[in-house]
């Protein structure tokens, strides 16, 4: 039997029309797409939590704060799912595409980068976490009213400049797998 290109190709016509068939998604594809995704969600998460930093800096209640922790775990779900994904999905595509290897530079950069947005990242949860915490205890002991000291907490500036830095080597990574650097 011929196929669409006119090559007889017996009784393999039905696995060989879909190898030649330019719409057939590979495996390789599938990775790549949940490559991609992850990396979505990556960022989504990442602006998850620039909402909230806004949010919270002009928050001085106990109970305005512990509202905002539902939202937060959306973030570090998103941020979790991306991360994980990237870093999965990323490693095996690099072993499993055949025109990249995982000792290529721009891939060892975003390795490294990766490395660090996650220990930023890491710091930034703790800082942020200071205000909850407090909040929390300044609710279980009663003090529901405005708390200067809850306000200095959910302001961070380190935590700021925690999440700046952790979205700034997020892009730089975005930008690294867009333009693969030598490769
Ligand atoms: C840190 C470990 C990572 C490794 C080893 C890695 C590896 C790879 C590889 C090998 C490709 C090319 C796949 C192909 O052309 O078939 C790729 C593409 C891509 N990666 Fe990553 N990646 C990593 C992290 C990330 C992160 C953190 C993001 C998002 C912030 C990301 C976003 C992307 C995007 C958007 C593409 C498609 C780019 C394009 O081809 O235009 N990756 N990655």
């Amino acid at each position: 039997m011929a196929d669409r290109l006119g090559v007889d190709l017996g009784s393999s016509w039905l696995t060989a029309t879909f190898a030649l068939d330019p719409r057939s998604v590979s495996f390789d594809d599938w990775l790549l797409s949940l490559h991609v995704l992850s990396a979505f969600a990556l960022v989504a998460g990442l602006i998850v939590f620039w909402v909230l930093i806004v949010a919270v800096r002009k928050t001085d209640t106990p109970d305005g704060t512990i509202r905002m922790a539902p939202v937060a775990k959306v973030g570090s779900a998103a941020t979790g799912v991306g991360m994980g994904g990237t870093i999965v999905f990323g490693i095996w595509l690099a072993f499993s595409v055949g025109r990249y290897d995982i000792w290529d530079g721009w891939i060892v950069a975003a390795l490294v980068l990766w490395v660090v947005a996650a220990a930023i990242g890491a710091r930034t949860g703790k800082e942020f976490m200071a205000g909850m915490t407090k909040a929390q205890e300044l609710d279980a002991a009663g003090q529901t009213g405005p708390s200067s000291e809850l306000l200095a907490l959910n302001r961070t500036q380190r935590g700021l400049v925690m999440h700046t830095l952790a979205s700034l080597v997020t892009l730089l990574i975005l930008a690294d797998m867009i333009w693969k650097p030598g490769a």
